[in-house]
């Protein structure tokens, strides 16, 4: 493991002790079939998907981290990795009967096109889960994001901290329910259907 994925996880852990990890646990309920998830990083959904409801599960980053693949084996023997962009995915329409991302449409360069893309795999009938920070929704907080997301992007990998992901989803999902916002309304979590 390197040091900027330790300092990852540490920051991170922050958030989960507060509420973020009580919220994937909501949101991956229920993750079954044949599974796509859009930027794992270390894996940290990986406890909260239940194996045996799990047939398949295909995970997808612009840069994978070889620890990854030995937790993820562990879990489903059925398992693919591949490195890629989430606004171009590698798979065939109505593929997958779930896509799972999580902390990941802040930094896809082209987030209505990656979204497009996950509409145009999910299966009819098939679920997108999601936990996502987003602008905030008004107030003091939303001026201070708005200033601070040029340097905020440069170290922080391309995270933008005043996406509108949220309306995005909507503008390509017919159906987007929201379950959880925590932190502010800041991270949101919910299902969406093509
Ligand atoms: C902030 S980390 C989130 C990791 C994990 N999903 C979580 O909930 O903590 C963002 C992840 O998304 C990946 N990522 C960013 N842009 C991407 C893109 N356009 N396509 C695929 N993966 C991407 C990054 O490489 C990284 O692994």
């Amino acid at each position: 493991m390197d040091l900027g994925t330790l300092g990852y996880d540490a920051f991170m852990l922050y958030f989960e002790k507060r509420g973020l990890d009580a919220m994937r646990k909501k949101i991956l309920t229920g993750v079954a079939g044949r599974v796509l998830e859009l930027g794992p990083g270390t894996g940290v959904n990986l406890k909260y998907y239940d194996p045996q409801k799990i047939d398949s599960l295909t995970y997808l980053d612009l840069k994978l981290k070889p620890e990854l693949a030995k937790r993820a084996r562990a879990l489903c023997p059925d398992i693919t990795l591949r490195e890629g962009d989430a606004s171009r995915l590698p798979f065939p329409g109505n593929s997958f009967d779930r896509v799972v991302f999580t902390l990941v449409f802040c930094s896809v360069a082209d987030p209505l096109k990656g979204l497009e893309e996950v509409r145009r795999v999910l299966k009819p009938g098939g679920t997108l889960h999601f936990i996502e920070h987003v602008a905030p929704p008004g107030g003091l907080l939303q001026p201070v994001f708005n200033r601070v997301n040029p340097l905020w992007r440069h170290i922080a990998g391309g995270c933008n901290l005043n996406r509108p992901t949220l309306d995005l989803m909507t503008g390509v999902f017919r159906e987007v329910t929201v379950v959880d916002r925590r932190f502010s309304d800041i991270f949101v979590g919910g299902t969406a259907r093509p």
